[in-house]
């Protein structure tokens, strides 16, 4: 879908959008409008339960006085409350309402400051996002109608100039959602590295360790999820060089596996397929990279994504298996199908011991315990560093990703005890996503370090205000703005 900027000369034809506030309250250009129309709209209005909500929207049709042959009441809101994210929510309403209107084209015309016209487009370009590459037989009815969306408004060199780094945004959440939604024989360890890889375009420096250097360093925990699989795992490292040369980086680290059957200790056939989303959190992180390079953020990052398959097989790691990690502590495998923690000890211990990161932050749809606490409305945010933990719930907030903190104190290390081994990797049914949590930060040291468990947010079954049913692209709106918020001069 076109987004365009434009000074409002109102198009004649075609398809007009106009703002509309809580309690039924016309902004100027829905009261000229309704003026034009002989009291149409408000007629409209009035035999309609729409009364002015975010995301509420009302379609009049062929209005008398004008040439427009649809007219959509989109609501704003209560006025005090119209910021940024009520402005997405209210532009991804609009586009779902056309999506199967039949309409190809709108001009939008709501009376909004320059910054919430270019939040407007952000939520419609987000929410207008498709997953249909491999539909070669779509219904006409099936087929995306809005083809292009014109903001007119009078300081239209503002918009579009307020509009130019959410593009940017966008574009990495798309990238990511693609990512997420492909298939697992299409998105594997060594297609996510290729693909990551293009990511030079946009001056990404990207080093990818296969097997035999992850053998080398002593990645024997994430070697030992791969190795049932027939495609060779690999730790994919990016550097976004936007700061001083002596400045630490901030480093992301992403679990990303391509697929998890469960291993040996396999899941359950029903379902399984949504587990293709397992890397979204190795997604997430190629996004935000995607996200501070292409705005050129003055910060040095990294970005670890360490991507494994999950596959039972005569080469499988076995459950009662007992890996030697690179940090050298060992863990005794007794759950194959908790392989998120095994993968990510080594990459975080890897990331901290290479980089010395002045943060770390890693994400993972790491345990569906998480999502029995918290549903799809948060990720639950894991933290050894107040600071770091009140930074993230903030960037949360600010873009609609939310996070919330989740305990995980030394009363819980008695859960992940091992007979035989410095830890086992299953803690038991009750609280596991804490138990995952008391794994992991045993590999990062002293570093300020966040674990964000993205299991429920990372996918939606149901559209969703600026997302469609399918991944989410979870993470790349939240650490671009904690990374601007904290770590930008
Ligand atoms: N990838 C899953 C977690 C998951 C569940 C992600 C649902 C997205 C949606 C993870 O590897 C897993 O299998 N976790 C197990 C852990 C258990 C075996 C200790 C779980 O949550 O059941
Ligand atoms: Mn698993
Ligand atoms: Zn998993």
């Amino acid at each position: 879908m076109k987004i365009a900027f434009a000074r409002p000369a109102w198009p004649k034809t075609g398809t007009l959008a106009v703002g509309v506030l809580a309690g039924r309250k016309f902004a100027p250009g829905a009261a000229a409008l309704d003026r034009r129309t002989k009291g149409a709209l408000a007629r409209a209005l009035r035999a309609s339960r729409f009364d002015g909500k975010v995301g509420q929207t009302l379609s009049v049709l062929a209005p008398r006085g004008i040439g427009n042959g649809r007219v959509v009441l989109v609501g704003l809101g209560k006025p005090d409350k119209l910021d940024a994210l009520a402005a997405q929510r209210a532009g991804g309403a609009l586009v779902a309402h056309l999506a199967d209107s039949g309409e190809a084209t709108v001009g939008v015309a709501v009376d909004l400051a320059p910054n919430l016209a270019a939040h407007i487009a952000l939520g419609a370009r987000l929410r207008a996002y498709r997953f249909d590459k491999y539909r070669t037989t779509q219904k006409r009815e099936e087929k995306p109608g809005l083809r292009a969306l014109t903001l007119l408004i009078d300081e239209a060199a503002a918009a579009r100039r307020a509009f130019a780094p959410l593009a940017s945004t966008a574009a990495a959440v798309s990238r990511v959602r693609d990512l997420v939604n492909e298939p697992a024989n299409v998105v594997h360890p060594r297609s996510f590295a290729a693909e990551a890889q293009k990511l030079a375009a946009l001056d990404i420096e990207a080093d990818v360790l296969g097997s035999k250097a992850l053998r080398e360093r002593g990645l024997n925990a994430m070697l030992g999820v791969a190795q049932g699989s027939a495609n060779e795992p690999q730790l994919v490292i990016l550097r976004w060089s936007g700061a001083g040369k002596s400045d630490a980086p901030v480093a992301f680290v992403g679990k990303g596996v391509t697929f998890d059957t469960g291993g040996i200790s396999i899941k359950p056939a029903a379902g399984m397929e949504e587990m293709k989303g397992d890397m979204a959190g190795a997604g997430a992180v190629l996004g935000v990279l995607q996200a501070l390079a292409a705005r050129r953020a003055r910060v040095n990052a990294v970005g670890l994504c360490a991507m494994v398959e999950n596959m039972p097989s005569g080469t499988a790691q076995r459950p009662g298996d007992v890996v030697r990690s690179a940090s050298g502590q060992t863990i005794e495998v007794v759950d194959t199908d908790a392989e998120g923690r095994l993968v990510l000890s080594d990459a975080l211990w890897y990331a901290q011991d290479r980089f010395k990161p002045r943060a770390m932050i890693d994400l993972a749809t790491l345990t569906g315990s998480i999502v029995t606490a918290l549903g799809h409305e948060y990720a639950g945010l894991f933290s050894n560093d107040e600071a770091l933990g009140r930074q993230l719930v903030a960037a949360g907030e600010a873009t609609g990703e939310r996070l919330w903190p989740m305990p995980f104190g030394e009363e819980y290390d008695e859960r992940i005890k091992s007979d035989i081994a410095d830890m086992k990797n299953d803690g038991g049914r009750w609280g596991d996503s804490i138990n995952a949590a008391v794994l992991l930060k045993r590999f990062v040291g002293k570093t300020a370090w966040a674990h964000l468990d993205i299991a429920g947010v990372a996918w939606t079954d149901a559209d969703l205000p600026t997302a469609p049913k399918g991944a989410t692209g979870f993470g790349v709106r939240l650490l671009d703005r904690f990374v601007a918020d904290n770590f930008e001069p």
